[in-house]
């Protein structure tokens, strides 16, 4: 099943003004998929469906003042919460308004961050647009949710419901990180089959010219 940008701006429509509350859980795991990009002075780092733009200020600092954050989402009303964030880097943060698999980016960047976009990662179009537009070996960084194993199943069936407003694409849950793994150089993944979270990483493969 192919995921569905329109039903996915139309989820974010209502719950931007809560989400940061909705998602606060979250906060820890966010943390160390940007640490793991090993961001450096300098440096740009595409935020991938930023949505209200939890990241931005971590990812800003990271990169100092002489970096850059490219962040993109196709919700108007995510990136509107995004805008209004306080800035507390003098790092230079582009807001646009698409989706991954339409995105231009306006310059090549070091790293690139997936934080709770499961649609975005299932989406080989998407990721192939990206890929395309960076520096090659460009670091990843990626965690969403993702089921537990098998025998866990009632809390799978909890993790189903419950993500039905940010996920339109089931397709790969148990392994979100799957088509990555194909598509990364040093791909690894840390997650065990008694957390719903992961962190998966690796570098984009220099691409043929
Ligand atoms: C669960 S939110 C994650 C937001 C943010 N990255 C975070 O860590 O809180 C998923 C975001 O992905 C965006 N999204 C959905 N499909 C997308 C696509 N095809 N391309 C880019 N972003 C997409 C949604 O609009 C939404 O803002």
């Amino acid at each position: 099943m192919a995921a569905n940008l329109e039903q996915a701006v139309e989820h974010y429509r209502g719950l931007a003004p809560r989400y940061d509350h909705y998602t606060r859980r979250i906060n820890g795991i966010r943390e160390r998929a940007i640490a793991a990009l090993q961001l450096r002075s300098g440096d740009t780092v595409v935020d991938a469906g930023c949505g209200t733009g939890w990241c931005l200020p971590r990812l800003a600092r990271a990169v100092g003042a002489g970096g850059r954050v490219l962040a993109f989402d196709p919700s108007p009303e995510m990136l509107e919460v995004a805008r209004s964030r306080p800035r507390e880097s003098a790092a230079a943060i582009d807001l646009i308004r698409s989706s991954a698999e339409d995105v231009v980016l306006p310059a090549r960047a070091d790293a690139i961050l997936f934080s709770y976009t499961h649609d975005l990662i299932r989406s080989p179009r998407a990721l192939a647009n990206l890929f395309r537009q960076v520096k090659p070996g460009a670091r990843v960084a990626a965690t969403s949710t993702k089921l537990y194993a098998p025998w866990l199943f009632p809390a799978n069936w909890y993790l189903r419901v419950t993500h039905r407003a940010y996920i339109t694409n089931f397709d790969g849950f148990e392994t979100p990180w799957s088509v990555l793994a194909t598509l990364l150089d040093d791909f690894r993944v840390e997650t065990s089959g008694r957390t719903q979270h992961y962190v998966a990483t690796g570098r984009v493969r220099p691409q043929e010219a």
